[in-house]
């Protein structure tokens, strides 16, 4: 508590008074924390939760080689060049994500990866506008 009295101190006392209301008011209405109540908001326009999991799951597998295109991967965003690889159809792609192939090496840097992640990777790259 002494850094947000320093806070308070810092800020002065309008501010100070303000917040100790508020402090007051929030502590009738819930149980919770007010910044925890605050970060766990769901009606916000974030994008949902699994569709965030999938950005951060991408952004630490395919992302290295299917951002830049290494040994001909199809770009994430180059719709054109995703479009022949989704008319294989989605079963397909999954497997050879999973599996390897060709160029494209097993798993795609993901070793604990489901179908369904691998599908949502998938049409994140295919879909997603560059
Ligand atoms: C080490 C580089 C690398 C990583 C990492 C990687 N890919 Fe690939 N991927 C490739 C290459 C190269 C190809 C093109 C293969 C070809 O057509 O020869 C490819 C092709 C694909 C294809 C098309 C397969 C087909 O049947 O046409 C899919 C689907 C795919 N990757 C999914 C993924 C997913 C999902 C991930 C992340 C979990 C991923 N890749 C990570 C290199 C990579």
């Amino acid at each position: 508590m002494g850094a947000i009295d320093q806070e308070f101190r810092r800020r002065g006392f309008t501010f100070r008074t303000l917040c100790v209301m508020a402090l007051v008011v929030c502590a009738g209405c819930s149980p919770q924390d007010p910044e925890l109540t605050a970060s766990n908001n769901t009606d916000s326009d974030a994008p949902a939760p699994a569709a965030r999991e999938t950005a951060a799951l991408y952004q630490r597998t395919c992302f290295s080689c299917h951002s830049t295109g290494i040994n001909g991967a199809p770009r994430t965003g180059d719709q054109q060049a995703w479009a022949t690889r989704m008319d294989k159809g989605m079963e397909v792609l999954v497997r050879n994500a999973r599996d390897g192939y060709q160029a494209m090496p097993p798993r795609g840097l993901c070793f604990d990866c489901s179908d369904e992640e691998y599908g949502a990777l998938i049409r994140l790259m295919a879909e997603s506008a560059n």
